[in-house]
């Protein structure tokens, strides 16, 4: 396999507290990734990424975080993972649960919508529609960031799926991203858990990255933003309130990883299917 990551990278992930107003909460976010990439110009490695995660927000026909993401990467000069927000797509009139990348120019450089929206009622407890307001994305969402190699990207809910993991990580994805908002009793069960389960089973780094648990608001996020090497340890890792967390991620570790458990070159495809090998609709 050609080389996962050309160069060590250093990602932070900004787990943010959100104010009242949009505006507030952006200019809020600003102030929190230019400090991450700050942070990231004096450490000893050369590169950098931010993954931000900001709490939710209702549906804007047009919106202002776009714009403000692309700046905002532009004057970081960092790639940008910018969390989930509400996509409206005018041809199709539908709206999507969507991640944006962008480059250090400002370019948006790649999209995941979440593939997997979470639908549950159980009568009399409890009753939860994605679909009734939102419309699924139906590609696996491999990005390649030029100077350092790909990363797979889904929201959430698409971490309970390990086939889209696997998808990309086959396809040569040296890190898993994925902006998340866990509640306070899936969150401490199945967070950490989920995590390090991609990371150990495809042996690549993991970075979860979710909003500050905010107690004022109807929802609570259990927080917890981390990033897993890919031997399943937890490099670094925020409690629930808002924080910063950085690591530093190399090829080596891959390498020696991949070494010590040879699961890449012992799989037994003539016994059962590859996932990766399928026909797979990709966005790239
Ligand atoms: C800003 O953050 C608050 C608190 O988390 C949230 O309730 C609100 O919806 C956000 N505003 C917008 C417009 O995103
Ligand atoms: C998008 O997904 C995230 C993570 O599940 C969630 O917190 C957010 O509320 C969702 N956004 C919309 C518009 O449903
Ligand atoms: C982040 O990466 C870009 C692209 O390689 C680079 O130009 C920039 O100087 C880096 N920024 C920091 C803060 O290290
Ligand atoms: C969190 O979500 C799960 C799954 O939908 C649900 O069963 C549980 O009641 C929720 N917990 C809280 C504290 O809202
Ligand atoms: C929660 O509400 C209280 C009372 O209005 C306020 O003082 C506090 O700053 C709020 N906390 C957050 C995280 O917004
Ligand atoms: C990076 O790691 C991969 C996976 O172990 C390996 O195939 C590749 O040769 C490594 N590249 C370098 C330059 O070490």
């Amino acid at each position: 396999m050609a080389t996962l990551l050309k160069q060590p990278l250093k990602l932070a992930l900004v787990q943010l507290a959100s104010g009242v107003d949009k505006a507030a909460n952006l200019s809020h976010a600003r102030t929190k990734v230019l400090e991450a990439a700050k942070a990231g110009q004096s450490s000893s490695c050369s590169l950098n990424a931010s993954t931000l995660r900001t709490a939710r927000s209702t549906l804007p026909k047009q919106a202002p975080s776009f714009h403000a993401l692309s700046a905002l990467a532009a004057e970081a000069k960092s790639y940008l993972v910018g969390g989930s927000i509400p996509e409206y797509e005018p041809t199709t009139q539908k709206y999507y649960n969507t991640s944006l990348v962008f480059s250090p120019t400002g370019a948006l450089i790649g999209k995941h919508r979440k593939t997997h929206l979470f639908d549950i009622d159980i009568p009399g407890k409890i009753r939860f529609k994605e679909s009734e307001t939102l419309s699924p994305g139906n590609k696996v969402t491999i990005i390649d960031l030029p100077e350092y190699g790909k990363i797979g990207l889904s929201i959430c809910y698409d971490i309970r799926f390990p086939e889209t993991a696997m998808i990309a990580a086959r396809n040569g994805a040296f890190l898993l991203v994925y902006p998340g908002a866990f509640n306070m009793t899936t969150g401490p069960l199945h967070w950490s858990l989920l995590g390090r389960a991609r990371a150990v089973d495809n042996q690549v780094y993991v970075a979860l990255c979710s909003p500050a648990r905010d107690l004022n608001a109807s929802y609570h996020a259990w927080g917890h933003s981390f990033i897993a090497n890919p031997n399943a340890e937890v490099l670094t890792e925020a409690d629930e309130k808002e924080d910063i967390v950085y690591a530093d991620l190399d090829n080596e570790t891959i390498e020696n990883t991949r070494k010590g458990i040879p699961i890449y070159t012992q799989r037994r495809f003539d016994v059962y299917p590859d996932v990766s090998a399928g026909k797979i609709r990709f966005e790239e």
